[in-house]
């Protein structure tokens, strides 16, 4: 097993932790709403149209949550590894039966369940990319870009690095601008928060990279289609021929 492996499991994969991780998601989701609301805008349906996409690392759901209240008709396939992340998701989706299934993937492993092996309406993910190795993250979008459908999108939403450590600085102080107790946090943080947060830091990279590893996977229409200090939405479309 791999190091990235390990400490993601460390916390995804413990009731625990994942149990005090959902206790705390609705303040953090609070402050995600424009960004969970564009992921929905990004995406190129009618209102009543009837399609599936698939959230990878859906954790509990927050963003196929969103994607299915604007759109009445589609479902939503959860990808995620995690068990404990799915019995919370059950949970909080319980006004969703009969719309989402779970489905068990290890996103570093590189092995697709049968069901997701193409023609796939939309593919999204959020907040989990960056728990992957970049070569992972490669690897990842190629796979995609070769289950989705011709003309179909995917869309991320993520953390990313500053290339200027000024850039850094500044985001961090408008983050601690915002939330005056977070840089009290911050110093104060016991082993146990430590190891979380570079976990949770390890493998996120800047933005650059990322729109040229979609590119380089076949996308077309790379963009950064929103962006909040750190955070941003980046995606693409499989281009509707020569794929
Ligand atoms: C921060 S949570 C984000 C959950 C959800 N997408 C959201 O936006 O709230 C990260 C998710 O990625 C999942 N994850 C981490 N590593 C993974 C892997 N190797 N394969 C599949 N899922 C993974 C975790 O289980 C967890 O559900």
């Amino acid at each position: 097993m791999s190091d990235t492996s390990k400490s993601n499991d460390a916390v995804w994969r413990d009731a625990e932790k994942v149990a005090a991780w959902a206790a705390r998601s609705g303040e953090r989701e609070r402050a995600r709403v424009l960004a969970r609301q564009m992921m929905a805008d990004l995406l190129p349906f009618e209102p009543q149209a009837e399609f599936s996409f698939v959230d990878l690392g859906a954790g509990t759901g927050a963003a196929s949550r969103v994607i299915l209240d604007r759109f009445p008709a589609a479902s939503a396939v959860l990808a995620d590894y995690s068990s404990e992340m799915m019995s919370e998701g059950a949970r909080q989706l319980e006004g969703y039966e009969g719309r989402y299934r779970y489905v068990a993937i290890d996103l570093e492993a590189g092995r697709w369940p049968a069901e997701l092996s193409g023609g796939l309406d939309a593919v999204v993910s959020s907040l989990c990319v960056h728990h992957l190795s970049d070569g992972r993250k490669q690897g990842l979008f190629s796979e995609v870009i070769e289950r989705l459908r011709p003309g179909a999108w995917y869309l991320n939403y993520d953390p990313v690095k500053a290339e200027d450590p000024s850039v850094e600085e500044a985001w961090q102080a408008a983050h601690d601008r915002r939330d005056p107790a977070a840089a009290e946090k911050r110093a104060d943080r016991s082993p146990e928060e430590q190891a979380h947060y570079e976990n949770h830091i390890r493998h996120i990279i800047p933005l650059a990279p990322q729109l040229a590893f979609l590119r380089s996977a076949g996308f077309e229409a790379v963009d950064v289609y929103w962006k909040e200090l750190d955070h941003v939405i980046m995606g693409g479309r499989r281009p509707f021929s020569g794929q």
